[in-house]
């Protein structure tokens, strides 16, 4: 991949991975991803964060057909989880540079990850700005969106912000500008990392567009860390990470369920139809055909969450186990859920997936539906009225927010 030029003088020079399909229990397949790296040349030549290290020598063609490696000054590290760090060591190995900039979590960071201390950290803040020469760097820390480390740099000559993280999207491509891609399937793309990375955090994000604006800064371009840069749609994706951090939702719900003989599927299909007679739209996701990565991209805009499991060994099925964790610790905000479920004799899942959604802080609707083996008629029409519950409590939730 041939580096590709931001703006006078302002260069991506990262890596495509194509094949990468987990990230930390986020599905990234089948898109894969980008590990964007952009390297000012100015008199400071300044190199803006690193590649995972597999990806090493990936970067270091990229940055030897603009400049030699010892020539680099200046390594801004904006972001030290090691999809982005991981190349740092080897780089610095062979740059040495004069200084080391990152935020003073950064420093913390890196030294717990490399154990280096005779790094030249250079730590900066909010306040701090440094020239290149003809460019500025100035910065803002970003703590927690999405690690405590995370900082912004922002080049006012050329209304750049490199924004690590945020605003990113797991998308391997060729293409580098969101001008160049489908913008639908880009804004679906960045809300699916939204609610797959940065969701928890969604308070410190509405902290970061308070900063922002009081920095004043004038951005014209946004370069994150992962996937596609924006320079036609920068208010269109600013606009859509307000919405995403208010955690906006819609007449919405997803059912979410595993089942061992089709039962529990039955109920779902029912709850499914009980929604639809009072007009609210539902996704149906069994998670042996989605993964749960992909459950809460739908759930980013859904007000509601409908789990179901058979009961398996006086429990829950595991990967409804696995999906309540991971949508747990992922701290939606403001929904309503209910639990569901078929049993051959003790029947505990229905109770057990309650618990859990109320300790995740999801305002559960009615008391579930169970049934014995087969649902009966009666059963599925209980599901049914569920559905419809449901949906008459998502509508009374969105009227009361408007
Ligand atoms: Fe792309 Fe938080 O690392």
């Amino acid at each position: 991949m041939a580096v590709v030029q931001l703006k006078d003088n302002v260069y991506w020079v990262g890596a495509i991975d194509w094949n990468d399909h987990d990230f930390h229990g986020y599905s990234t397949a089948p898109k894969g991803t980008t590990y964007n790296a952009y390297l000012v040349i100015d008199d400071k030549i300044t190199l803006f964060d690193t590649v995972k290290e597999p990806f090493k020598m990936d970067l270091y063609h990229q940055i030897r057909s603009l400049v030699k490696l010892e020539d680099i000054d200046y390594i801004v590290a904006n972001h030290m989880e090691p999809d982005h760090s991981g190349a740092l060591p080897w780089i610095m190995e062979q740059v040495k540079p004069e200084k080391l900039f990152c935020s003073k979590m950064g420093k913390k960071a890196l030294l717990e990850l490399y154990h280096q201390n005779d790094w030249p950290y250079e730590v900066v803040g909010n306040k701090d700005s440094i020239s290149l020469g003809n460019k500025t760097v100035k910065f803002l820390e970003t703590r927690m969106v999405h690690w405590p480390d995370s900082m912004f740099s922002y080049i006012p000559e050329d209304k750049l912000l490199i924004s690590q993280d945020a605003f990113g999207q797991n998308l391997a491509s060729l293409e580098r500008f969101d001008d160049e891609v489908d913008l639908n399937a880009l804004m679906d793309e960045t809300s699916f990392y939204y609610a797959n990375i940065v969701l928890p955090y969604s308070p410190q994000v509405r902290k970061v567009f308070a900063n922002l604006e009081k920095t004043g800064w004038d951005i014209d371009m946004i370069a994150p860390d992962h996937g596609i840069v924006w320079r036609s749609h920068v208010d269109k994706i600013l606009k859509a990470y307000d919405q995403y951090s208010r955690q906006v939702t819609t007449n919405k719900a997803v059912i979410v369920y595993d089942t061992m003989w089709h039962s529990t599927e039955q109920m779902a299909k029912a709850i499914g139809e009980g929604l639809n007679d009072e007009g609210t739209t539902y996704k149906l996701m069994h998670l042996k055909a989605f993964h749960h990565s992909q459950v809460m991209g739908e759930l980013a805009d859904a007000t509601a969450v409908i789990c179901g499991s058979s009961t398996h060994n006086n429990g829950i099925l595991p990967m409804v186990a696995n999906f309540l964790t991971y949508m747990k610790g992922l701290r939606p905000v403001g929904r309503l859920g209910a639990a569901f479920g078929s049993f051959g004799w003790s029947g505990e899942a229905v109770k057990q997936i309650t618990e859990y959604m109320e300790s995740a802080k999801i305002t559960m609707i009615g008391e579930g539906v169970r049934a014995r083996n087969r649902p009966t008629h009666e059963d599925l029409a209980a599901c049914r009225e569920l559905g419809r519950s449901m949906s008459k409590a998502i509508k009374e939730q969105l009227a009361a927010h408007d």
